[in-house]
């Protein structure tokens, strides 16, 4: 009798532990398929200036979504290998998203901080594509719009600008702002911006480097009014090297020396949209959309 019971008592307890430890290993499993991560893809800069812009978007993120881990790429090739010859080592998307599915995330929210939906946002929804159900990859990811995107951001974008602009500046003072541009149709946002800014002020004015308008169509509207002094800001990201060279450079043909050459003072402002929270919070509306889609 004595015998039996402790046999029954035995099995009882082995049955108690075979229940912790399966209860153990399904809150594992549970866990593991929670693990949402984030990436967020620039284009680059191998400006050491612009750590400081890329360290607030990371920390206006980390606020809204504190338990989840975020890593970082950039798309430019060029900018990656000089990053690499000082010994800093950025990933590519595809690099970081096979490291992130390595590491076992199952969900990954992809957040570009490109400014228009152009050739780079192109490039960069392919790669994600291709990451979409790598076998013991990751199950679900997502891609988040840049900053342009939907026609409110449009709206939000430009209120953020008109709302940070620094003191000092007088009511007859143009302001101009410097775009990337492209060839890609994506450049209509540039175009549309200035409608919307226009709708601010019509002194301020948008113009872009490799695309529409260019600075010569700014200046032509310039020539009609009677300004003395000239602000000039990038409509980038960061404060890179375009803004650092093609905008505020010392050569003859930056923004800047052209600008004075027409006997206008000139003032460059060299800030990335970015280190403005009300502009990150609209990367930050799209970076939400897509999280919550990934619940
Ligand atoms: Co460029």
């Amino acid at each position: 009798m004595i015998k039996q019971n402790i046999l029954k008592m035995a099995l009882k307890f082995g049955l108690f532990v075979f229940l912790v430890t399966l209860s153990g290993t399904i809150k594992a499993h549970t866990k593991k398929i929670d693990k949402t991560g984030i990436l967020l893809v620039a284009f680059g800069s191998s400006y050491p200036e612009t750590k400081a812009t890329f360290k607030h978007i990371e920390h206006e993120i980390r606020l809204k979504f504190p338990n989840k881990e975020i890593r970082w790429s950039y798309t430019s090739k060029i900018i990656r290998k000089k990053l690499r010859a000082r010994g800093e080592f950025i990933d590519s998307p595809a690099e970081a998203l096979a490291k992130m599915g390595e590491d076992g995330f199952n969900k990954v929210a992809v957040q570009s901080l490109h400014v228009i939906p152009g050739k780079e946002y192109e490039d960069l929804k392919k790669t994600v594509k291709a990451f979409e159900g790598i076998p013991k990859g990751i199950k679900h990811i997502k891609l988040g719009k840049p900053l342009l995107y939907l026609h409110s951001d449009i709206e939000l974008l430009c209120n953020a600008l008109v709302d940070n602009l620094p003191k000092g500046i007088d009511e007859k003072d143009a302001i101009i702002y410097m775009g990337h541009g492209t060839h890609h149709f994506a450049n209509v946002y540039y175009p549309a911006m200035q409608y919307y800014l226009w709708q601010k002020s019509e002194n301020i004015y948008l113009g872009t480097v490799e695309g529409y308008p260019e600075l010569k169509q700014v200046i032509q509207k310039l020539k009609k009014k009677e300004t003395k002094k000239v602000w000039l800001f990038p409509f980038m990201t960061i404060a890179g090297d375009h803004a650092r060279n093609d905008m505020a450079g010392e050569d003859e043909d930056s923004w800047k020396s052209i600008l004075e050459a027409k006997g206008y003072k000139v003032e460059s402002v060299l800030e990335g949209m970015a280190d403005h929270k009300q502009v990150v919070d609209i990367w930050i509306n799209h970076l939400s959309e897509i999280l919550s889609e990934l619940k």
